[in-house]
Parts: C-alpha cells; sequence; structure tokens
C-alpha cells in the first residue's frame, strides 16, 4: 500500500476563500489546533471574482435601510425559499463583520464623512454593498489573509487537494488527500471538518469560476451521507465576457450596473425596461429619462430596471438573442460611458477598465462591452444547520458557497461575501465547540484509508484507458447545453442518460505517468466530484416542475403554488443510489412574516 503522510488537527477547514479563512481564523481563536487546506495558494481564492462588493445594511449612505429590508430583498431574490433563519442571521450580521474587516485592516471605499461607503447593486431596495472599487473580494482575501498568518494555533497546508472525508461510527474523523506537486497522500485526522470548498463551476462550458470549482465539498458531503439542498438553483450572471473566445465568461461585475450601465441589443435598445415583472413595476422605472433621474440622486424616481436580480437580466439578454437582436457574439452590449465620466470610470471600476483594455482591447470609457450570461454560483449546497453550521453527519460543518439554504432559489449581488463572514464565523465556531465537546478523538479506519489510497491511484494504474480532460469536456458541453440557463423535461432527460454514461466512462478513466506535477491524474481525480455535483444538479432540476429564480423551464413557465413550499433534497440511498425529496420549509414565524404582508406571489409561505 501507497506511503501517506499523517497529519492531526483538532478543526481542518477545507478551502481557503472568505469562507474557509474566516471559519479558521474563528476555530483558532477559540483555542482549537486548526489546519487550513488550500487547493491552489492561500490568497488565490475565487472570492475575488465577487468584485462589486459585500452587502451589509449598515445605512450609511441610506438611513432607512436596516436588516429587516436586507432580510426581506434576500427573502425576494430567493423567491422564498431561503431558510429564513440565515437569511435572518446574515441580515442581523453582516454588519457586524463588515465594520470586523475593517479592523482586521480592509480599505473599503469612504463616504465623504469617512463611513464605509456603499453602492446600489441588483434586488437591494438601498445602496448597501460595501466596496472597494471592483476589487472587494480581493481586498477580504488579502486582509483575512493577514489576519489568518499572524493567528497562533492555525496552520496553513497549500496546494493540497482533499479527495474524501473519512467518517467512522456516523461522524467524521479525517479526510484523506494528496499535495498537488509532488502527488504523494496525505492523511488528516480531525476531530471536526469545515468544508468551505466553494461551487461547482468547472463542470459547465461557459463559467466565471476558476479552475479549483469542481464541487469537492459538495461532492464529499454527500458521499459521507449528508443531505444536498437546492441543487436545481444554478446562477448565471447576466455579464460575463463574450470575446474574445479565449476570456468568455470571465465576469463582469454587476458594480457596472450599480454605477450606471445600461444594457443595449443590437438595435440600441434599452431593452430591460420590458422585462420588469409585473409585481415589481412599482418599483423599477419605465423610461430613460426616470432612471436617469434615480442615478442623478431623485429620491422620488424608480430604479433602473438593469438593477433587477440576476435571474431575470440574464433571461432578458437570453431572449433578445434568441429574438434576432444580439451582440455579434451573442449576448448584449453594456454602456457605461454614456453614464459616467472616464475618471470615475478608472476610479470606481479599475479592474473592469483593465480587463476590457488588456483582454478584448476595448476602451470601456468610450465603447460599450459585450456580455452575456455566465455560469457563476450555485445556489444549492450541504443542508446545515443555521445557526451552527453543521450538517446532517456530526462533524460535518459547511459554509459559504458549499453549504446550501442561504440563499433560496437565486442569490442578490453582494451577498455572497456578507455570508462568507457570516457562516464562515459561525462554522468555525460550530466546529471549534464540537471538537471541544467530543468526550475522546475519533479512530481512522486503516481499512478506509487504504480502500481509499487505492481507489486514487486506480487511472496510473491502468494502462489503457478514457482521457480525464474529454470526458471533463463532454461534461461541460453536455450540461451547458442539457441544463443550462433555459430547461425542459425532454432535454434534461436525455442530458440525464448521457451524464450517467459518462460516469461509466470516468470508472474507466487513466493517466500516464506518476503522482508528481501530473495535473492529468488531477483532472482524474476531480471527475468524480464533478460528475456527482452535476446529477444531483440534474435530478434536481427534473424534480422542479416550475420556474423560479435561477431555476427557468420552457415546460413550467410559472411559479407552482405547490412547489413553493418545498425544498429538494439530495442524499445517498443505502444502496448507493442517488435519492431526492421534497422537505417542507421550515415555518416562518409570525413577526418575519408580516414583512411580506400583501405580497402573494412571494408568499410562499402564507
Ligand atoms: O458582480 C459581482 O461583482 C459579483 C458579486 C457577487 O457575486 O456577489
Amino acid at each position: 500500500m501507497a506511503n501517506y503522510q499523517s497529519i492531526e488537527h483538532d478543526v481542518l477547514v477545507i478551502g481557503a476563500g472568505g469562507a474557509g479563512i474566516r471559519a479558521a481564523i474563528e476555530a483558532a481563536e477559540m483555542g482549537a489546533n486548526v489546519g487550513l487546506i488550500c487547493k491552489s495558494l492561500l490568497g488565490k481564492a475565487h472570492t475575488v471574482m465577487a468584485e462589486g462588493g459585500m452587502a451589509a445594511a449598515l445605512g450609511n449612505v441610506e438611513s432607512r435601510d436596516n436588516w429587516k429590508v436586507h432580510f426581506r430583498d434576500t427573502m425576494r431574490g430567493g423567491k422564498m425559499l431561503n431558510n429564513w433563519r440565515m437569511a435572518q442571521l446574515h441580515a442581523q450580521e453582516a454588519p457586524d463583520r463588515a465594520n470586523e474587516l475593517e479592523s482586521y485592516g480592509a480599505v473599503f471605499d469612504r463616504t465623504p464623512d469617512g463611513r464605509i461607503l456603499q453602492r446600489n447593486f441588483g434586488g437591494h431596495l438601498y445602496p448597501r454593498l460595501a466596496h472597494v472599487g471592483d476589487r472587494t473580494g480581493l481586498e477580504m482575501i488579502r486582509t483575512l489573509q493577514d489576519k489568518a498568518v499572524h493567528t497562533p494555533g492555525l496552520q496553513v497546508h497549500m496546494e493540497c487537494t482533499i479527495y474524501k472525508l473519512l467518517v467512522n461510527d456516523g461522524r467524521v474523523c479525517g479526510a484523506v488527500g494528496y499535495w498537488r506537486q509532488t502527488g504523494e497522500f496525505v492523511v488528516y485526522k480531525a476531530k471536526a471538518v469545515v468544508l468551505a470548498t466553494g461551487g461547482i463551476g468547472k463542470s459547465f462550458k461557459v463559467t466565471s469560476n476558476s479552475w479549483e470549482y469542481t464541487g469537492d465539498g459538495h461532492a464529499m458531503a454527500y458521499l459521507a451521507g449528508a443531505d444536498l439542498i437546492d441543487m436545481e438553483f444554478i446562477q448565471f450572471h447576466p455579464t460575463g465576457m463574450m470575446w474574445p473566445l479565449s476570456v468568455k465568461g470571465i465576469l463582469v461585475t454587476e458594480g457596472v450596473r450599480g454605477e450606471g450601465g445600461v444594457l443595449r441589443n443590437n438595435k440600441g435598445e434599452r431593452f430591460m425596461f420590458k422585462y420588469v415583472p409585473e409585481q415589481f413595476k412599482k418599483d423599477y422605472a419605465d423610461t430613460e429619462d426616470e432612471a436617469r433621474r434615480w442615478l442623478d440622486g431623485d429620491k422620488t424616481a424608480r430604479r433602473p430596471p438593469e438593477l433587477l436580480t440576476r435571474d431575470v437580466v440574464a433571461r432578458a439578454i437570453n431572449a433578445e438573442v434568441k429574438a434576432g437582436r444580439g451582440s455579434p457574439h451573442g449576448g448584449a452590449f453594456l454602456d457605461i460611458a454614456a453614464a459616467r465620466s472616464p475618471d470615475y470610470i478608472k476610479r470606481k471600476l479599475p479592474s473592469m477598465y483593465h480587463q476590457f483594455k488588456e483582454l478584448a482591447q476595448v476602451d470601456i470609457t468610450k465603447d460599450a462591452m459585450e456580455v452575456g450570461p455566465t455560469t457563476h454560483y450555485i445556489m444549492g449546497g450541504v443542508r446545515v444547520h443555521p445557526e451552527t453550521a453543521e450538517s446532517t453527519v456530526p462533524g460535518i460543518f459547511a459554509a459559504g458557497e458549499a453549504a446550501g439554504g442561504m440563499h433560496g432559489a437565486n442569490r442578490l449581488g453582494g451577498n455572497s461575501l456578507s455570508d462568507l463572514l457570516v457562516f464562515g464565523r459561525r462554522a468555525g465556531m460550530g466546529a471549534a465547540n464540537y471538537a471541544k465537546n467530543l468526550k475522546s478523538a475519533p479512530a481512522l479506519s486503516q481499512a478506509d484509508v487504504d480502500a481509499t489510497l487505492k481507489e486514487m491511484t486506480a487511472p496510473l494504474d491502468r494502462v489503457d484507458g478514457e482521457n480525464p480532460y474529454t470526458i471533463a469536456q463532454d461534461l461541460q458541453e453536455l450540461m451547458q447545453t442539457h441544463i443550462g440557463i433555459i430547461r425542459e423535461e425532454k432535454e434534461m432527460q436525455e442530458g440525464l442518460e448521457k451524464l450517467l454514461k459518462l460516469k461509466e466512462r470516468a470508472s474507466r478513466v487513466a493517466s500516464n505517468g506518476t503522482r508528481a506535477y501530473n495535473p492529468g491524474w488531477n483532472q482524474a481525480l476531480d471527475l468524480r466530484a464533478m460528475l456527482t455535483c452535476s446529477e444531483a444538479i440534474a435530478r434536481a432540476a427534473i424534480e422542479r416542475k416550475e420556474s423560479r429564480g435561477g431555476h427557468t423551464r420552457n415546460d413550467y413557465p410559472d411559479y407552482d403554488k405547490e412547489l413553493s413550499k418545498v425544498n429538494f433534497l439530495i442524499k445517498k440511498t443505502s444502496s448507493g443510489e442517488m435519492g431526492i425529496r421534497k422537505e417542507p420549509l421550515p415555518q416562518m414565524p409570525a413577526e418575519l412574516q408580516e414583512l411580506f404582508k400583501g405580497e402573494s406571489n412571494a408568499t410562499s409561505q402564507s
């Protein structure tokens, strides 16, 4: 049997984006011995792709803002499928987390009187996003990273991929992985594990996500027996780059629209006015003149329709393209030059300015950007307890994009950065408490370790077999085509069949060479998580026979009253199949239901 290195921690945090680092800091400050695993290097995390800001009802720019308004916006944005308690905790605690980040050293943009500046974003009633130009996620990671390396009891393990969680006697006891450079195996013994591995975007062809985003945490939790929730809900961010092809999918921050950017079709029409849903007409402008007045600070004017939630904007762009009014490469034009001066654009959107200048040779202070939907985020994830972030398997915790429930059917932009901090902290706390209260450290099963190492070595032992890159590419094509932005029963069923065949092919995957510096082998191992998550997405999407949030069905274009009362849960059955069941939403207390009085469409709980 292969050799391996053994490392022991009280709490093992897998994933070093915002949620993982914040969890690790909390657990270490509570006295736990913490290991923080990065799949790549510390500081390189998808958190940086939340560019436009962190939502928190600080009330610095609009004094009418408070946690209740933020809570209501979040629930409305999630089409009322959110776990209400998570959304409440998030709205209540986000301001403290923003201030705390500042106390760690984050340098936010300021109001004229020196407070944290806040900008507009889709679905947020008031300017709510604390931001650092269009580099907010980067500032968050930079700040947390600095705090983490100065926190005693916290050890960082870089370029390490975790492949499997070890469970003994029904609770977690460790994890098995490998060092990406040498290919050496490593077995972590741990009392508690926090999954903060981010999302699943690499299973789609067009995505804003980077290579690490293969759904490792979602899949490992599922395989360890945990529930997944809301897996049908994928967020297609309306504005990814369209051209050149080599950069297709890279994010164009919603901050562009927050700062006044408008969307036009190939006829020059500002088409979003046509797509305002009936129930939101009271909040959104219906003329260019009114939208302009809002931008100029007229508080009696309604908001521009470009600030509708992402699901609505992405579908609108899609519809324009289908009607033959798309941009040359199949998207829409996003124009900020007409609304703001070159100086303002360079100051508030410096990354966008450079991104387009360097990658597409477009000067956004003069010309419009070509943009279109890109797979950005999965609302679904590991089902967790709202207070502790513990999953349904004792000792396994999850936070950030790896966890589900907080965002329901659609996440509001800016709510991910605050989610990372609110629930990263809670997961760190939950895991440290759990580890402290364990009577004895759980034992590893040597047989499990040996079997896992054998499974991981298998692709290298096959002489002939399937190419891992071909399978990954086929999967991306399949998910984009069959389970993409607009869905239909027949297409999805075909997609699921193809997916099951791909799984079969993946069981024969082979990679040449040794374990050292072998990206082909790394890709072969990532396939298991990518395929598991994709199957969960497909199965849940087929079951939800309605359109809601990020899940749009051609064959069921409306909300379904009964389905507005349930989440779909995915769990491995005793025979190893992927099981799916409906779970009633937790009952929202009367005082919170009051906030939605009279909203028949959104009130799934009344
Ligand atoms: O558009 C953006 O800046 C992304 C933000 C987010 O996903 O929260």
